[in-house]
């Protein structure tokens, strides 16, 4: 069946700190997003990227990907992105041409996923699943809390769920299309993950084993990481 992958990359990267659109800054000299463009085409089965970008800067987007050299076997769209993630992969579908039964939907933040996760989410819908989300164990126990009436006020605890049935979910997460655009058209909810929205509608969603450089690239630590990871890989 063939596959596209939606990227969001319209994020404005407020936690990141100062400066450009997140997707848009330098990793190993090399825009983030371009990362993840890669990492997406880098499976055989992906034939076309639809990224997402800041609403202002689709025309940006555009001449930096055909500044960037990507196989000969994928094509990409660019399309401008809204408020919100949701608004932005709904935004991504509805640009996507027919044929394309599979949809990966992908982080522009998680520029550095192997693609072994992405043709291991590629094969769990193949099998039959309409919604497939890569997955780790967490390293932290997690509380649920009621939240402070300031930043920085202590919180009361009120739950500790039990961390060996929590996961934590990266992406890219995995769709038949036809499921991924009826949630998109009937879940009105903020949510902030596509797999959720698959949820709502009363299907099972499942896991295949995540990645540790599948991480969001989120706040300035995650720059350092990020780096040191493809310096490793660069070796
Ligand atoms: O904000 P969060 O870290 O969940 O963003 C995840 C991804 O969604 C990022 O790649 C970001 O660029 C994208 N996004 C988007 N449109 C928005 C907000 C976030 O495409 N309005």
């Amino acid at each position: 069946a063939p596959t596209a992958a939606v990227i969001p990359a319209a994020g404005r990267g407020v936690r990141l700190g100062p400066g450009a659109p997140k997707a848009l800054r330098a990793l190993g000299g090399t825009p983030m997003l371009i990362h993840a463009v890669r990492a997406m085409a880098a499976s055989r089965a992906v034939s076309l990227v639809v990224v997402v970008a800041p609403p202002d800067g689709a025309p940006e987007v555009k001449s930096l990907l055909d500044a960037h050299a990507l196989p000969d076997r994928t094509d990409f769209l660019v399309v401008p992105g809204g408020e919100s993630r949701q608004e932005s992969v709904k935004l991504g579908l509805d640009a996507l041409p027919p044929g394309y039964d599979i949809v990966l939907v992908h982080d522009a933040a998680r520029p550095l996923v192997p693609v072994d996760t992405v043709d291991a989410v590629i094969e769990a819908v193949r099998d039959g699943a309409p919604a497939v989300v890569p997955a780790l164990p967490l390293a932290d126990t997690v509380k649920q809390v009621e939240p402070a009436g300031a930043p920085g006020e202590p919180e009361p605890v009120v739950a500790t769920p039990d961390r060996s049935l929590l996961r934590a979910v990266q992406t890219p997460q995995g769709f038949d299309r036809a499921t991924l655009v009826r949630a998109h058209e009937t879940v009105k909810d903020d949510v902030t993950d596509d797999a959720s929205m698959v949820e709502q509608l009363g299907l099972t969603v499942v896991t295949v084993p995540g990645h540790e450089e599948a991480f969001k690239v989120t706040r300035p630590l995650d720059l350092v990481l990020a780096e040191a990871v493809l310096a490793r890989r660069r070796l």
